[in-house]
């Protein structure tokens, strides 16, 4: 497998798009106007990966569909970065033996993270013939070839190679929300943290290259979008592998320069290199959202050291007080794995001693799974499962509790709030940093910002009024 990215050309995307064509020709013969489902599970990255997908099928001429019932095309966009998630797939690709019954030329297929790994794809090969066709993240942009040959030549595809990966610019996408958009800057991972499995599964570290990304962000504020987040596995290595010179605190500044009223957010970024140059940055414009996501994964250096995560408890406590110092308003969140192979007690309590110190607007929190193929998986690992349950409950209860009173210190403030939706008789917005707020309004808030004074919390979100 060689180390380099594969930039596609115009001219390959062009022969998908005539795929595309083909296609919306095969309905049009058929007179009739075809649906297509799009599940998707896991991350934001899969939730811009499926934009593109319900891009490619709006495209070739489907209705996009809020269910598999009746669908002609359904795709499961999935994730692999723990056993549950996996399993959830494997469930609800199941039941689709009855959607398929019921509508027999229904044509279903299989992408996203679990699509990259071997032992998933020999399975479906064997045990789920009603699957149509398998495709790896690095082949999403051949999607209209690959539903082109199940359509016209009824054989089941697998486009599954193993490769570092490549970039496509270009490909069509139907965005969820007018308002938010999710904009990847780079694909892949190079980290290899020991228990995790994206870099196998998503290749190595390709960043897009700036003037791609900024045309898409200024064509996103023009059309009326107010939030934009920008999604890396690691953000703070964007540009790594560029040859211009511009690093990830260079872009946001650039794109904080864009005319017009909006925030921009990003995640994830990696504490080995989240650095000064970024706090500062983040600091100096009121367009980048006072927020930062930064997983630590685990308080413990010994435990970080085994995950090869190339930073340690007193790193990461630095980082996180120069952040704070430069950004006193920040809103700060994180994961978290509890029960990591050979995880003692002493060690797990540095971890609720870390929670305790940095005190988190928000933790996602894990009980590590072991992952095919990754280091971890072949770890020694005697804490039984028992008390990795009873870690993560306390773990859990302090934090939210934590949680509680953060939330509880909103009360009172006035806060910046982007009216975002509707939440059965109430209005939805967020808060700069990110904070879920319910409140009674007229519709036609939505899509603004607006000052809204707190005047209730939960562990959760916050109530507010006008
Ligand atoms: N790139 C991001 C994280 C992506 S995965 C980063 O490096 O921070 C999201 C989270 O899932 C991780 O931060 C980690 O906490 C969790 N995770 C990943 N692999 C896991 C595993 N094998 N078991 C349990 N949790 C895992
Ligand atoms: Fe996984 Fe680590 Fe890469 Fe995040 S940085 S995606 S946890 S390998
Ligand atoms: Fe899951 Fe892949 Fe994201 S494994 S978390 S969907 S990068």
């Amino acid at each position: 497998m060689s180390n380099k990215t594969t930039v596609i050309s115009a001219q390959e995307l062009a022969a998908q798009f005539a795929y595309c064509d083909q296609i919306a020709a095969y309905w049009h013969d058929r007179d009739r106007v075809p649906t297509a489902y799009v599940e998707t599970y896991g991350c934001q990255q899969n939730e811009a990966d499926s934009e593109k997908l319900r891009g490619y099928l709006t495209q070739s001429g489907y209705t996009i569909t809020d269910s598999a019932e009746g669908a002609d095309v359904v795709v499961m966009n999935t994730c692999a970065i723990r056993e549950h998630a996996e399993q959830r797939v494997f469930g609800n690709l199941g039941a689709l033996v009855h959607t398929k019954r019921r509508h027999p030329a229904q044509k279903i297929f299989l992408c996203g993270c679990m699509a990259g790994q071997r032992i998933v794809s020999d399975r479906i090969r064997h045990s789920y013939h009603h699957v149509d066709g398998v495709f790896s993240t690095h082949h999403l942009w051949q999607f209209p070839e690959i539903l082109y040959n199940v359509l016209y030549g009824g054989k089941r595809q697998f486009y599954i190679t193993d490769e570092p990966g490549s970039i496509a610019e270009g490909i069509p996408q139907v965005r969820d929300d007018k308002l938010k958009a999710w904009v990847s800057i780079m694909y892949g991972c190079n980290n290899f943290c020991t228990y995790c499995i994206v870099p196998y599964v998503r290749g190595r570290e390709r960043s897009r290259q700036p003037q791609d990304i900024l045309a898409e962000c200024r064509a996103l504020i023009e059309g009326g979008c107010k939030e934009i987040t920008l999604l890396g596995q690691n953000v703070n290595s964007y540009g790594k592998d560029l040859d211009c010179c511009m690093d990830f605190s260079d872009l946001l500044e650039r794109i904080a320069q864009i005319p017009g009223e909006f925030l921009i957010r990003f995640m994830t970024s990696h504490p080995r290199d989240a650095g000064r140059k970024l706090f500062d940055t983040m600091a100096r414009y009121d367009k980048i959202a006072k927020q930062l996501h930064l997983p630590f994964q685990s308080g413990s250096s010994r435990v970080l050291k085994a995950m090869n995560r190339h930073y340690d408890r007193e790193k990461y406590l630095e980082a996180v007080r120069y952040a704070k110092s430069v950004m006193p308003d920040l809103v700060l969140t994180s994961d978290v794995i509890v029960g990591f192979p050979g995880e003692t007690e002493e060690e797990f309590e540095e971890t609720i001693t870390l929670i305790q110190k940095v005190r988190y607007d928000a933790l996602f929190t894990f009980i590590f799974s072991p992952r095919h193929g990754t280091p971890a998986a072949s770890m020694e690992d005697p804490t039984p499962k028992q008390e990795k349950n009873r870690r993560f409950d306390k773990l859990c209860a302090v934090q939210n509790e934590i949680s509680t009173q953060i939330h509880a210190a909103y009360v009172g403030k006035a806060m910046r709030c982007l009216v975002d939706g509707k939440d059965g008789d109430h209005l939805t917005a967020r808060t700069e940093g990110g904070r879920l707020v319910r409140f009674q309004g007229s519709d036609d808030l939505i899509g603004t910002y607006q000052t809204i004074t707190i005047t209730g919390s939960t562990t959760w979100s916050l109530t507010g009024k006008i």
